[in-house]
C-alpha cells in the first residue's frame, strides 16, 4: 500500500553520506540552530529573522505563506549563512490550503481514502507553490470525546479507519517523490494519546495504560511511519506522568527502537518550556535536557533549545552525539525534500486557487461526507417539481466563512458557495426560496425573529433549517462541556415543527452534537460537519436528489453528553447490557427505587447505546445485506480467510454504500473489544442489483498487543460481521489454530 517515500535509516543511502559530511563541518552553535524553528508570522518579518538565519541559528520557520517572503528567507539561508543550509518552512495545512475541503472529521465520514489522498495532493500543490515545504498534518489522534474541540481535526473514534486515512493523507501530501515541487513533508501528530485528554478539556492530562496505548492510540502512527511519513510532532498532553515532549518511552523506545523511524520529531508549540509548567522540571535548562534526551529533534516556536543546548553539551550533561543525531534527522529531511538542490519557488508558477479540479474535488468530498441520519416517509430528496416554495432558515444557511471550519489560515473564503446560494442556483425560477437567518449566530438566545421564521415556514411547502456550530466553537482550545445545539436553536426547530409542514434540518458542526432534543421534531436530518468551500453545491445536490447521501459516521453520536466516552469498540465488561437487561427511565426524578433494573452496564437515564452508532448513515437507495459466508471455518496462523456477503440495493435509485467488516476475537490474553472495524469498501449499487462484497483477512490483521505487550495473533474463536454500520448483526464465525 505505501510507497515508502522515506525509508528507515539506511547507512548505504547517499543521503546519509551527505548528512555526515555536512555535520562534520558544523559548529555546535550551528547544530543547535538546526534544532530551532522560529515563528515567521506577520510580527516577525525577514528583517527580524535575517540575523538568526545568517548566523545559522535557525533550521526552520513556521507560519509564513507569502511566496516572496519565503523565497527571501531561503535566499538569506543559502547565500548569507556560512553553510548555506536551506530552511524547512512549516505551516498548518490541515484540510486544504486555498481550496478548503471538509474538516478531517468530515473527510473521515466519506470512508474514501482515494478522495482524502487526492484532497491532500491538491492542498500540497497549492501550499508548495507558496514556498511551504512542510505541513503539520495529518492529526491522527484517535478521538472518542466529542467535547474535545480538536475532534474536528481528527478522523474520529476508530483505530482502523484513522490508520487507513492517515496513510492516505501522508501519501497525498508527500506524493510519490518528496523532491517533487508539488510534494510537502507531512507530520503525524500528536504523539501520542492527545485525543484522550480528560473530559475533552484541551491540553489536559491523559490516562492511558500501555496496553490501551499500543492497541488503540499508536496503530495509526505505526501506519503513518510505515507509509513513510517524514516527521512527527509530540503531544502537549501528559501521559502516565510524563508529557509527550519529554516522553522517552514513546519517542525513543517505541518510535525509534521498535519502529525504526529515521525522520524528524518536532515539539508542539512552545511545549518544551511547558515541561516546567507541567511540574516535570525545575527550570528551562532541565526542560531542554528532558526534551533532547527524550528525542525531540526540533523545538517549535520557543527559545529553550537556543538558550540551553550548547551549554548542556559544554557542561558535559549531554554528549554532543545526542545533538548530532537530532541534527542528522533535521538535515536528512531537508535532503529528502530536495531543498539543497532547489529551495526556491517560482512565484510566477502558481496553481489557480480554486482550480476546476480542486473545486470539483472539494465538492465531491463534501457530498460524500454528509451523513443522512433520519429520513421519515422519504421526506428527502425534495421533488423539485412537487415543490413550489421552500423556506431556508437558520444561522448557517448563508455563512461562507463558518462552513469552512477550524484551521483555515490560508483558505480562500471567496471560494465558498453557501447552501442558500447553491439552492437558489439549483432550483432557479421553479421554486420560490424564502430565506430568513432567524438568529444572529448559533449561540444566540435572542428569539425575537422566531415569529417571522414561523410565518416564513407557514408560507412555504417545506422548510430547511441550517443549524449547528460556527467554526470558532471547535478546534484547538475550543472544547465544550455541553454538546447540545448551542443557543436557542432547538427552540427554533420546535417552533417550526408546530407549523405542521415538512421540516428538514442540516447540521454543520465541528464535532458530534447531542441531537435528541430535535430528532423527533424533524422529518429528515443531515449531518454535514463543516463541509468546506463547496458546502452549498454538495448539500443542494443531496437535498434535491442529484446525489444520494453516502457518508457514514466516523464517530458515535451520544444521546446525552454524560454517556461520553461512548464508542462502538468498547470492551464487554463482566455484565454487558442488552435490550432485555436494562430499563430506560426518561424522567429520572420520577424513578421509583423499587423499579427492577437489570444488573448490567448502562445508564438509568440513557440506556447503553448511542443515538446513532459508528458507521451509521442512510441513503436514498435501500441496502440489504444477506448470506454472510466465511471461506473457511478453521485457518492457521499465516493464512487468509475471505468473509463475504450479498448486498442488494432494494431501493429505486443508484447509490454508494459503505460496506463494513467487523471482527471480534472472543478470548485473548487481554480482553478484546466487542467489535472492531477490519475492512470497508465504498460500492456503487444500482437499483435492484445484488453484489457480493468480499473482504480478505490475513491473520496478521487480527494481531494485537497481548498481556506481554508484544504484537501477536492469538489462536481461538473469532466472530465476523458485514453490514452497513457497527450495529450489524449479520455474523459468521471462524477459528484460528496455531500453525503445525
Ligand atoms: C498545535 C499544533 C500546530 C501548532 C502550529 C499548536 O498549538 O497543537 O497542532 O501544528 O500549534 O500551529
Amino acid at each position: 500500500m505505501s510507497k515508502h517515500t522515506v525509508v528507515p535509516l539506511n547507512e548505504a543511502d547517499p543521503i546519509e553520506a551527505r548528512v555526515a559530511n555536512l555535520l562534520a563541518k558544523m559548529t555546535l552553535a550551528e547544530k543547535v540552530g538546526q534544532m530551532r524553528q522560529l515563528n515567521a508570522s506577520e510580527g516577525y518579518p525577514p528583517d527580524y529573522l535575517a540575523p538568526f538565519i545568517q548566523a545559522g541559528a535557525v533550521g526552520s520557520v513556521l507560519n509564513q505563506a507569502d511566496v516572496d517572503i519565503i523565497n527571501e528567507l531561503q535566499r538569506i539561508a543559502i547565500e548569507d549563512s556560512r553553510l548555506g543550509i536551506p530552511l524547512l518552512v512549516g505551516r498548518d495545512v490541515i484540510h486544504g490550503f486555498k481550496t478548503i475541503f471538509p474538516i478531517p472529521l468530515g473527510q473521515a465520514a466519506t470512508w474514501n481514502p482515494e478522495l482524502v489522498g487526492e484532497g491532500a495532493r491538491i492542498a500540497a500543490r497549492e501550499a508548495a507553490a507558496a514556498g511551504i515545504n512542510w505541513t503539520f498534518a495529518p492529526m491522527i489522534d484517535v478521538s472518542r470525546d466529542p467535547r474535545w474541540g480538536r475532534i474536528a481535526e481528527s478522523f474520529g473514534e476508530d483505530v482502523f479507519l484513522t490508520a487507513v486515512l492517515a496513510v492516505a493523507m501522508v501519501e497525498g501530501l508527500q506524493g510519490d517523490d518528496l523532491t517533487s515541487p508539488d510534494s510537502i513533508a507531512a507530520c503525524a501528530k500528536h504523539f501520542a494519546g492527545y485525543g484522550a485528554v480528560e473530559s475533552g478539556r484541551d491540553y489536559a492530562t491523559t490516562n492511558i495504560p500501555e496496553n490501551e496505548l499500543r492497541n488503540v492510540y499508536l496503530p495509526p502512527f505505526r501506519a503513518a511511519v510505515r507509509a513513510g511519513v517524514a516527521t512527527l510532532m509530540t503531544s502537549f498532553s501528559d501521559i502516565d506522568g510524563v508529557p509527550g515532549t519529554a516522553n522517552a518511552f514513546l519517542l525513543r523506545q517505541i518510535l525509534r527502537d521498535e519502529w525504526g523511524f529515521a525522520g524528524l520529531v518536532v515539539s508542539d508549540w512552545d511545549s518544551i518550556r511547558q515541561l516546567h509548567i507541567h511540574g516535570l522540571t525545575e527550570n528551562d535548562w532541565d526542560s531542554a535536557f528532558e526534551a533532547v534526551t527524550a528525542g525531540v529533534d526540533m523545538e517549535m516556536a520557543g527559545d529553550i533549545y537556543g538558550n540551553h543546548l550548547a551549554a548542556l553539551v559544554e557542561s558535559g550533561r549531554i554528549a554532543v552525539g545526542m545533538i548530532d543525531a537530532a541534527v542528522a534527522n533535521v538535515l536528512r529531511t531537508k535532503f529528502q525534500l530536495g531543498l539543497f538542490e532547489d529551495p526556491y519557488v517560482d512565484p510566477a508558477v502558481q496553481p489557480a486557487a480554486g482550480s476546476e479540479h480542486a473545486v470539483g474535488m472539494a465538492k465531491t468530498m463534501a457530498t460524500q461526507s454528509v451523513v443522512l441520519l433520519k429520513n421519515d416517509n422519504a421526506a428527502l430528496p425534495f421533488a423539485a417539481d412537487g415543490l413550489r416554495s421552500l423556506a431556508v432558515i437558520g444561522p448557517l444557511a448563508d455563512a461562507p466563512y463558518e462552513q469552512l471550519g477550524t484551521w483555515i489560515f490560508d483558505g480562500d473564503v471567496g471560494l465558498s458557495v453557501t447552501p442558500l446560494a447553491a439552492i437558489r442556483e439549483l432550483v432557479g425560477d421553479t421554486v420560490d426560496v424564502r430565506y430568513l437567518r432567524a438568529m444572529e449566530n448559533s449561540r444566540s438566545r435572542e428569539t425575537a425573529a422566531f415569529d417571522e421564521a414561523v410565518e416564513v415556514a407557514r408560507s412555504c411547502d417545506a422548510t430547511i433549517l441550517f443549524l449547528g456550530e460556527e467554526s470558532i466553537l471547535s478546534g484547538e482550545a475550543h472544547s465544550r462541556a455541553n454538546i447540545d445545539l448551542p443557543g436557542d436553536q432547538a427552540k427554533l426547530v420546535q417552533r417550526i415543527r408546530k407549523v405542521g409542514k415538512p421540516v428538514v434540518a442540516v447540521i454543520l458542526a465541528g464535532r458530534p452534537l447531542t441531537l435528541a432534543n430535535i430528532l423527533d421534531h424533524v422529518d429528515a436530518l443531515l449531518f454535514g460537519w463543516h463541509p468546506g468551500a463547496m458546502a452549498g453545491p454538495a448539500i443542494a445536490d443531496l437535498l434535491f436528489g442529484h446525489e444520494s447521501p453516502s457518508g457514514k459516521l466516523p464517530v458515535s453520536l451520544p444521546r446525552v453528553v454524560g454517556q461520553v466516552p461512548i464508542y462502538y469498540s468498547q470492551k464487554n465488561s463482566g455484565k454487558p447490557a442488552s435490550a432485555d437487561n436494562i430499563v430506560h427511565i426518561d424522567d429520572i426524578d420520577a424513578f421509583a427505587p423499587q423499579t427492577s433494573v437489570g444488573m448490567s452496564s448502562f445508564h438509568l437515564d440513557a440506556g447503553y447505546t448511542p443515538l446513532f452508532e459508528f458507521g451509521y448513515g442512510l441513503s436514498y437507495g435501500r441496502f440489504e445485506y444477506a448470506n454472510i459466508r466465511t471461506s473457511a471455518h478453521h485457518i492457521c496462523i499465516g493464512d487468509t480467510v475471505t468473509i463475504s456477503a450479498e448486498l442488494t440495493n432494494a431501493g429505486e435509485v443508484a447509490a454508494d454504500e459503505i460496506a463494513q467488516l467487523y471482527v471480534r476475537d472472543l478470548v485473548g490474553s487481554v480482553t478484546r473489544p466487542v467489535k472492531q472495524l477490519a475492512g470497508f469498501q465504498r460500492l456503487r449499487v444500482e437499483p435492484g442489483q445484488t453484489v457480493t462484497v468480499e473482504f480478505r483477512l490475513h491473520t496478521d490483521e487480527l494481531a494485537f498487543h497481548g498481556r506481554d505487550q508484544r504484537l501477536a495473533t492469538e489462536p481461538g474463536e473469532f466472530h465476523a460481521w458485514i453490514g452497513g454500520s457497527s450495529a450489524t448483526e449479520l455474523r459468521t464465525e471462524f477459528r484460528i489454530v496455531a500453525s503445525s
